[in-house]
């Protein structure tokens, strides 16, 4: 079956080029060329081309509605552009565009993407992130960032997004954002050793309209004895062929479930606070990262319930976690627990609350950091 491609492309030399060079690539069929971006739009949204090539002579994508519709509709959208910046991609990138290539066009370059694309839409298996939130001491707040995090992954990059309960027995995530899932954990995990990764799927409960699922924790204390290393594998492959981000909320033990996590995780966002004995605790599961042979770029420090003038100072910690600290999360108690108590996260308390720009500031340069690694890697 041959993939159907639609250009949006003004200039008309450079359409020529492309009209050209498609018709070189085996398995494509040039469907149609605009130059009126609106009506390509719309046309791409009812007949759904497998590829849409967007040029854009923006220096930045101000015009971020026709890559976010495109993505909406499960369209792969390669940018071309004259303005080849770092930022720019990125940009492009987190709105949901699968490639950037920049203008004048290298021919072979132009191919390559083309037939990264297909290849791509052929594995079935989504590039998916697991980020862990972790820490070995409760209380720290390890929930709150997680679900708060969660709900600013889903609002900003409208891909799926599922959080996952793991703190065992005694999860609460549930009772964090106010849903009531009939499927828990435990029973996820019996369905995916029989019934696969469209069952797991449908284990997680969704948050309101958004696109932020929910994988409860088990009502149960008892049920959470049953769950093995080897559950916890097989249950994270079948969320990664369905999610593209998957924030887990680790529990403190040092167990195998929770070490097993860990190994699985892209990344892991270790939670502190800013006082001696728990900075030593960080130091501890620094070492114990260290002793696993975790790659050091994976493990991200956060800091939470940050006070500007705390006697602590943040270099301080740097210095003796040997490590830079990756993000601050303020000090706010009355808006977390009027969050926690009206179970809803911060956003929807109060959208300029200092936490709740953090949340986003923190969303935000994750799915950067891992967009810019990801183009990286695929270069
Ligand atoms: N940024 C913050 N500012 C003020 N208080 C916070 C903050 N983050 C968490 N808390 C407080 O810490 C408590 C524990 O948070 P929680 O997310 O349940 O921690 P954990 O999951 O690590 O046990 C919350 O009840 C809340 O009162
Ligand atoms: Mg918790």
């Amino acid at each position: 079956m041959n993939n159907k491609v639609v250009v949006l492309e003004n200039e008309t030399e450079a359409a020529e080029l492309i009209r050209n060079y498609l018709s070189e690539i085996e398995d494509i069929e040039l469907d149609k060329i605009y130059t009126d971006y609106d009506e390509g739009v719309e046309y791409c949204k009812n007949t759904k081309p497998h590829i849409v090539i967007y040029s854009t002579t923006e220096n930045k994508i101000t015009n971020k509605n026709i890559i976010t519709q495109l993505a909406d509709k499960n369209i792969n959208t390669i940018v071309l552009s004259s303005n080849y910046t770092t930022n720019l991609v990125i940009e492009a990138l987190r709105y949901g565009a699968k490639d950037f290539i920049s203008k004048p066009i290298i021919k072979k370059d132009f191919i390559n993407s083309i037939k990264k694309c297909c290849k791509e839409m052929v594995k079935t298996i989504n590039k998916s992130n697991i980020i862990s939130i972790y820490s070995n001491k409760g209380g720290i707040g390890k929930t709150t960032i997680a679900t708060n995090l969660a709900v600013e992954f889903a609002r900003q990059t409208r891909e799926k997004v599922v959080l996952v309960d793991l703190n065992l027995p005694l999860g609460d995530i549930t009772t964090f954002i106010n849903i009531k899932p009939s499927v828990t954990i435990t029973s996820a995990i019996e369905t995916a050793t029989h019934k696969g990764a469209e069952a797991v799927f449908n284990a997680c409960k969704q948050y309101k309209d958004t696109s932020l699922y929910v994988l409860a924790e088990p009502i149960y204390m008892e049920e959470s004895h049953t769950m093995t290393p080897t559950h916890i594998y097989k249950l994270f492959e079948y969320l990664r062929e369905s999610f593209s981000y998957i924030l887990v909320d680790v529990g403190t033990n040092v167990d195998k479930t929770n070490i097993k996590i860990l190994e699985l995780s892209d990344l892991i966002l270790l939670v502190s606070i800013v006082n001696l004995p728990l900075i030593r605790n960080c130091q501890r599961c620094l070492d114990l990262f260290n002793n696993l042979c975790f790659d050091e770029n994976k493990t991200k420090i956060i800091i939470n319930r940050y006070l500007e003038n705390d006697e602590i100072k943040i270099e301080d910690v740097e210095k003796v976690l040997n490590q830079n600290i990756y993000w601050k999360i303020p000090n706010n108690y009355f808006t977390i627990m009027s969050s926690i108590n009206k179970a809803m996260p911060v956003c929807e308390i109060n959208e300029n609350s200092n936490v709740t720009l953090s949340f986003s500031g923190l969303a935000s340069k994750l799915t950067e950091d891992i967009i810019a690694k990801d183009f990286i890697i695929n270069q």
